[in-house]
């Protein structure tokens, strides 16, 4: 009995590790990010959330945006958008921006 306890909360556990909740994004992320990019609108940010969501687990488990630095999301999106338009899953340079963009308002950088 102990052991099944023990392997429910250990199954528990990993699957909380393996699912990244994001954040959603609020004005005060846009406030910060308007400075770097005026014509970046929340609607841009929520694509470009929809997109990684949707691009970026196809490889692996998603990746939290908070855990790298924008320096980090700029080197990081152009060598993912490569691998994945080889095994096409097709990420085009529109989608590789806002995906982009996304991440760097919601990097570490701009917590
Ligand atoms: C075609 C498969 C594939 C797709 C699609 C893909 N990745 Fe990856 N990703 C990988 C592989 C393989 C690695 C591990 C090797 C490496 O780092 O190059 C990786 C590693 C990573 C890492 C860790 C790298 C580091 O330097 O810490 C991050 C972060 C990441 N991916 C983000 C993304 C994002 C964001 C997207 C969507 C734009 C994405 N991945 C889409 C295959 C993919």
């Amino acid at each position: 009995m102990q052991k099944i306890v023990y392997l429910i909360s250990l199954m528990l556990f990993i699957s909380s590790c393996a699912t990244v909740k994001l954040v959603t994004p609020t004005q005060s992320h846009m406030d910060r990010i308007q400075s770097k990019y005026p014509s970046y609108t929340l609607k841009d940010i929520q694509s470009g959330k929809v997109m990684f969501e949707q691009n970026c687990k196809t490889c692996h488990a998603l990746k939290n945006p908070a855990k790298k630095t924008e320096e980090q999301w700029k080197s990081i999106v152009p060598r993912m958008a490569k691998k994945a338009n080889k095994k096409e899953v097709r990420i085009d340079k529109n989608e590789q921006e806002l995906i982009l963009k996304y991440l760097i308002t919601m990097s570490k950088t701009n917590k």
